[in-house]
């Protein structure tokens, strides 16, 4: 049976390990920023446990109870304290404002109907502290890798598996060009378990002049757009869209 990525929390951590590129990048913004931070779709809190290590009063939110639990865990053990929150990114209200909000690791890609994707920016602006920032990453589009998911399963990645060795991973994606969203099956398996999981990834794409006409819609202006966590600009050979925005007024 077909299960979503995100009732698999292990699976996920071994698949996706955490990016210290990307960490380093979200501390080093919410220490230029100070105060409280919110991460949206934190997931098991690869990027906001770091983050209230370093001090910052922290909350996470995620759709996923089995993500949250392995994240409460993970902070837990390290002896940080998070606020965790179970919600929807589309719509939530903590009554209270922060000064970085962030959306890590193609969170925001979930989110397939432009509606959607600006319900959830005018629900972050809403959170926003005066003179905040809200920082997210998604992958910049490629049209020749868009052309080549036509279904067919092919041999994508492997990765070590401490309880059961070595894992492969197949995918077969197919790209709807009229939704540009990508629906994926992913195959997991080992020696002696083939396809022990199968679990679907389906991810939007957010082409470069599209996102500053989100953001304008709910109230946000693109601040930078770096296209790599060096900090170097935002270009066409980039692969990443790392976008820094504020309130459009102050
Ligand atoms: C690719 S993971 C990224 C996790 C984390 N940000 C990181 O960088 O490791 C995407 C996360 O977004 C969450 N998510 C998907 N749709 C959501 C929504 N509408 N509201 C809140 N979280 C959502 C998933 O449950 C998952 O934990």
């Amino acid at each position: 049976m077909t299960q979503d990525l995100y009732s698999d929390a292990r699976l996920y951590d071994l698949l996706f390990p955490t990016s210290e590129a990307a960490v380093d990048f979200y501390r080093a913004e919410a220490d230029r920023v100070g105060g409280r931070v919110l991460e949206l779709g934190c997931g098991t809190g690869q990027k906001l446990i770091p983050i209230a290590a370093d001090g910052h009063p922290s909350v996470g939110l995620d759709l996923s109870l089995d993500m949250l639990d392995v994240a409460r865990q993970k902070a837990d053990e390290r002896g940080v304290s998070v606020e965790w929150q179970h919600g929807d990114m589309r719509d939530f209200d903590l009554g209270d404002e922060f000064d970085l909000i962030f959306i890590a690791g193609n969170a925001l890609l979930h989110l397939h109907e432009a509606d959607d994707i600006v319900q959830c920016f005018r629900a972050a602006r809403r959170h926003l502290a005066p003179g905040g920032r809200f920082a997210f990453d998604v992958f910049h589009p490629d049209v020749r890798l868009l052309a080549d998911a036509d279904g067919v399963r092919r041999p994508r990645t492997t990765f070590a598996d401490p309880d059961r060795g070595d894992v492969r991973v197949d995918v077969a994606d197919a790209y709807d060009a009229a939704a540009q969203v990508t629906r994926g099956t992913w195959y997991f398996s080992t020696d002696s378990e083939p396809d022990f999981q199968t679990v679907s990834i389906e991810v939007r794409s957010i082409f470069p002049q599209e996102l500053p006409v989100l953001l304008a819609h709910a109230g946000l202006r693109l601040v930078e757009r770096f296209g790599s966590w060096d900090g170097s600009l935002f270009g066409a050979g980039s692969s990443t869209q790392l976008c820094i925005c504020e309130s459009a007024t102050p």
